[in-house]
């Protein structure tokens, strides 16, 4: 049986891709499956979490059991979803794959090939929701980020992920290797491998296996965490 490790805990969990429209057919976005995601959600779920899941672009998958689903698809509607839900939450885990850059100005009609120079689509910056949220400080609250890093080796890994937790401010990263060594796609597959590392140092290899094994350890860490 499941640990009922996260019973009265409320999380949140950011999932998928963020999808950025540049005029009313087109979209800037990413291959973000939102798997680890929905499996971090689901998890949390049956470990006695309430749960909400904010879900961007993702596969065709099954919504968790007994999960509150809030779909977005912008990256600042993702933002003030991750915002609302945060304010009352235990744990921010940030899985979703966000777009760094937006269209500066949204096309009103559909951009023509013929009369429009490629170079002309403007973009500008995203905001950084997991640095906003790690910003409000709320005591008492964790923040779990994730990174996908390439390294021909574990240790570029290992310390781009660190540097990344550290430039971040949340108290947990799940790094993963993707391509370089590996060659391992963590978006579209089953399965998931990496480090859980923790603001005060620590590092746990997170060994290949499913997405909800690798879910599985993460909450064993941040039940840890908040006991
Ligand atoms: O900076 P980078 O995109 O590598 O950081 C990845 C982490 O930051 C993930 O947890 C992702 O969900 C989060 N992120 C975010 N807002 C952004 C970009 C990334 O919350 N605009």
């Amino acid at each position: 049986a499941l640990p009922r490790d996260l019973e009265g805990r409320h999380v949140v969990v950011s999932a998928g891709g963020t999808a950025e429209p540049l005029d009313p057919v087109r979209i800037l976005g990413n291959r973000s499956s939102g798997r680890q995601g929905y499996a971090l959600a689901r998890v949390a779920a049956q470990r006695g979490a309430r749960v909400t899941l904010v879900s961007g672009t993702t596969a065709a998958l099954e919504p968790p059991a007994a999960v509150d689903v809030v779909g977005v698809r912008t990256t600042e509607d993702m933002r003030s979803a991750v915002l609302d839900a945060g304010k009352d939450a235990d744990v921010v885990v940030m899985a979703a794959a966000v777009a760094d850059f937006r269209a500066a100005a949204v096309a009103d009609f559909k951009i023509k090939k013929t009369d429009s120079d490629p170079d002309a689509i403007r973009l500008t910056r995203n905001p950084d929701i997991l640095r906003e949220v790690v910003a409000e400080q709320v005591p008492g609250r964790l923040v779990v980020g994730f990174a996908a890093e390439t390294g021909d080796a574990d240790h570029d890994v290992l310390s781009f992920g660190r540097a990344k937790l550290e430039r971040k401010g949340c108290d947990f990263l799940v790094v993963n290797a993707v391509g370089g060594r590996t060659g391992h796609n963590a978006f579209e597959g089953a399965d998931n491998e990496g480090w859980l590392l923790g603001a005060d140092g620590s590092s746990v290899q997170l060994p290949m296996g499913s997405k909800a094994a690798l879910a599985a350890r993460v909450w064993d860490a941040v039940a840890e965490r908040l006991a």
